[in-house]
């Protein structure tokens, strides 16, 4: 039942981003030539894809890198769960292990391979062994997000009794920080809109502000400080005006910490150059030229064999849980972009690759 390298096909479907553009309709296509690196290096493992989930980093590149600093095409997206077909015997998974991982991207764009594609080569520490109470379809979207909210209380040092305070609460990475932080026993205050309050609690957050609702949110918390102000200050949602940052001192304490995901504009205008310099400034300068007195960062997720295993106990014990925003078929793949981009998704956007229709979850 399990393949051998002689037996994988020599090419394979994929979708790649074949120019520049935006939405993602007008980058992508789907080509059915595409090849399969069959060649392992020592601890790689070729991993037959069941399922892939998006990431807002995707549609970005598509919208934004120019073709001189990455030749397109590349094959799109980082996040996957699948079946080993093939492992190098350094590595610790044999064939017919169930995983979940992620291509990092140096790797997938120097070999141009991504996620949306139904055979992927790569080193066994991006991989974890998919726990039995978590479908292919969750796993698919653990990786890129789990990883990066572990690293944001890693690197912020967040401890029991602290509180973290998290603008994005419904943002998938979002939602694995307000429950790596329960875990850890801090208290967890978030944004999200009405709509999303129900599940931010479900997921243990434990107040909830309407971020629709409040005008402003540095404003908003200038005005109603918190009793204790934020150890940590995290946006989740990436926004381009750094004031929740530059005007934090009411909330946030002196030795806190800001991070963010990375601040996006809506779109690179000349109207956005402010902003860039601003958080150029901010981030990069000394804090006693910025006048901002809690230290700020901008994380950069990096996928950590220790981090994998450590997430992949959690979820086998239950501690942690995914969440399904929707699956998309295969060749529906721009739909699920469509999806993504409207910012509005409530858990992660899946594409089924490989996997038969009876093996859906249902959307949450
Ligand atoms: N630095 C890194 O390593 C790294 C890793 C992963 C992701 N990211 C970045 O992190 C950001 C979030 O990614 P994700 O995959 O977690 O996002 P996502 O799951 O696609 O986020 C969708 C959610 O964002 C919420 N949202 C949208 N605008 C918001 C706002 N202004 N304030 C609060 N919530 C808002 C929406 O809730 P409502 O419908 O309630 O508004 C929706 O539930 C993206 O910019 C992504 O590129 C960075």
């Amino acid at each position: 039942m399990f393949t051998s390298p002689a037996t994988l096909p020599a090419t394979q479907r994929a979708w790649v981003s074949a120019r520049k553009g935006f939405p993602p309709s007008r980058s992508l296509e789907l080509r059915t030539d595409w090849p399969v690196l069959k060649t392992l290096k020592p601890g790689q493992v070729t991993v037959k894809i069941q399922a892939a989930a998006l990431n807002p980093l995707a549609w970005k590149l598509m919208r934004y890198l120019p073709n001189w600093i990455i030749k397109r095409p590349w094959a799109v997206e980082n996040d996957f769960a699948g079946i080993v077909v093939s492992a190098d015997s350094t590595s610790r998974f044999k064939v017919g292990d169930e995983v979940y991982g992620g291509v990092d991207p140096a790797i997938g764009f120097s070999t141009k391979q991504g996620a949306l594609q139904e055979y992927v080569t790569l080193p066994a520490k991006d991989l974890a062994k998919r726990p039995p109470n978590i479908s292919p379809f969750e796993a698919a979207g653990v990786t890129v997000t789990a990883t990066t909210a572990l690293q944001v209380l890693n690197d912020t040092k967040l401890e029991e009794g602290q509180t973290i305070f998290i603008n994005g609460g419904s943002t998938s990475v979002g939602a694995w920080t307000i429950q790596l932080a329960k875990l850890r026993g801090a208290k967890v205050v978030v944004t999200c809109s009405k709509k999303n309050e129900d599940y931010v609690r479900s997921l243990g957050a434990d107040e909830v502000i309407d971020y629709t609702a409040v005008g402003p949110l540095h404003t908003y918390l200038t005005k109603s400080p918190p009793s204790t102000k934020f150890n940590v200050v995290l946006d989740a949602a990436g926004l381009w005006d750094s004031s929740l940052y530059s005007q934090s001192a009411a909330y946030l304490q002196p030795n806190g910490i800001f991070i963010t995901v990375g601040p996006t504009p809506h779109e690179f205008t000349w109207g956005a150059v402010p902003q860039l310099f601003a958080w150029l400034a901010l981030l990069g300068l000394p804090r006693f030229l910025t006048r901002v007195q809690a230290k700020g960062k901008n994380i950069i997720g990096a996928v950590r064999a220790e981090d994998m295993e450590f997430l992949r106990r959690l979820l086998e014990e239950g501690k942690i849980r995914p969440t399904v925003d929707s699956v998309y078929e295969f060749e529906d793949a721009v739909k699920a972009f469509d999806r993504i981009v409207t910012a509005r998704a409530r858990g992660k956007v899946v594409v089924n690759v490989s996997l038969s229709q009876s093996s859906r979850v249902p959307s949450t």
